[in-house]
């Protein structure tokens, strides 16, 4: 029988149709590693925690292959893909969600409109945020609502230049009739993109037959309330490659959070405080990957990304997880520059294998 791309053969014959998640756009997305991350992982497990989950494509690809997954991420607009692709089994957005999301709201705030117009986006673009976000507390389940800010946020991602908030370059680039031919979704209303991504995300919703699960924690704190976790990957930001996610992406933080309590700050509006990580500064990583470690002692498999350009470097790295496991490292070479710091040509990922 010739299965389709999209279908494997399982254990006993049968076929079996993969789930496709969309294409995603994420500094440090393990999106073109996550194959050769799953090939080098332990088989024999059941559970696998996805513990600084982004994307959440690496928990996606371990859903798709029958496993227990829960995944986590400190930020929320990470936390609603999870909701949305990884826990949710079957919830979907129909034709009378869309309509709903779309409709004008008396109710509607103006923090989009009032902090982020002539900064990301003209007037029209902010209020239609500012009344769709609304929109969103009005559906009548929490995977649609997690599904909705999933897709907004991808909407985006495509529509600010670069797919993230650290510059001010993306309204006079979605006005350059240059920079709009090679690029036209930058000058494109979000109603639209969003409407577009919607089938994508509606058909990766599935059921593995697992109670898959979603945290939004400081890693740290969450994993000794975790129980029967056989394998957690550890993706944490790599010090010395763009480590302040809430840098690059707080506006969608601040979309989904639609904060009451902070200040917005600098040119690009970051609201402040930020949430604190432990992987950001210098001075704090070698300790983080300490307490993380010994928080993780009794997971017996622990699978870690890392790269050649990060501070601690890799011997270090080794020292440290060598006082809990065994370790084995996985060398990739990128062989093209996909963008940001990390994944530039000559940079070595590594995965570190640790085993008991
Ligand atoms: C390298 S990215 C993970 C990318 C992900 N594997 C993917 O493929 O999309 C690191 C993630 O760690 C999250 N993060 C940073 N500090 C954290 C903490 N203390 N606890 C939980 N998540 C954290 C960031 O929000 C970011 O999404």
């Amino acid at each position: 029988m010739l299965l389709s791309q999209q279908a494997q053969t399982t254990l006993f014959g049968e076929a079996v149709k993969s789930h496709k998640l969309p294409k995603t756009q994420y500094l440090g997305s393990k999106e073109r590693l996550v194959k050769w991350i799953f090939d080098n992982a332990p088989k024999e497990i059941e559970s696998f925690l996805d513990a600084f989950s982004g994307t959440s494509v690496v928990g996606y690809y371990f859903k798709n292959k029958g496993k227990k997954v829960i995944v986590n991420d400190f930020l929320k607009f990470n936390f609603h893909i999870g909701k949305a692709l990884i826990e949710n089994k079957d919830i979907t957005l129909n034709d009378n969600d869309i309509v709903s999301l779309f409709s004008q709201n008396k109710k509607a705030g103006s923090l989009i409109e009032d902090t982020f117009t002539d900064v990301f986006f003209e007037r029209d673009q902010a209020r239609f945020l500012d009344n769709f976000r609304v929109n969103i507390n009005f559906l009548d389940n929490e995977y649609k609502k997690s599904l909705a800010l999933a897709i907004m946020n991808r909407a985006l991602t495509r529509k600010v230049l670069l797919g993230h908030f650290a510059h001010l370059s993306a309204l006079r680039y979605s006005k350059d009739p240059l920079r709009v031919k090679r690029n036209p979704t930058i000058a494109r209303p979000l109603k639209d993109l969003f409407f577009e991504l919607v089938p994508e995300y509606n058909n990766a919703v599935f059921d593995n037959e697992k109670d898959n699960e979603v945290y939004c924690e400081d890693t740290i704190q969450l994993i000794p309330k975790l129980k029967n976790i056989d394998l957690v990957y550890f993706d944490p930001p790599y010090y010395g490659c763009h480590p302040d996610y809430q840098a690059f992406y707080h506006f969608l933080e601040t979309f989904v959070e639609y904060w009451k309590d902070k200040e917005f700050i600098n040119g690009t509006k970051q609201y402040f405080p930020k949430k604190e990580s432990g992987f950001v500064r210098k001075e704090e990583t070698i300790n983080s990957f300490k307490k993380l470690f010994s928080a993780s002692a009794h997971i017996p498999y622990w699978l870690i990304s890392y790269n050649s350009e990060s501070y601690p470097e890799k011997e270090t790295m080794v020292d440290l997880i060598g006082r809990h496991k065994k370790v084995k490292v996985f060398e990739h070479e990128y062989q093209n520059h996909y963008g940001g710091k990390g994944s530039k040509k000559g940079t070595k990922e590594y995965l570190f294998y640790c085993y008991e």
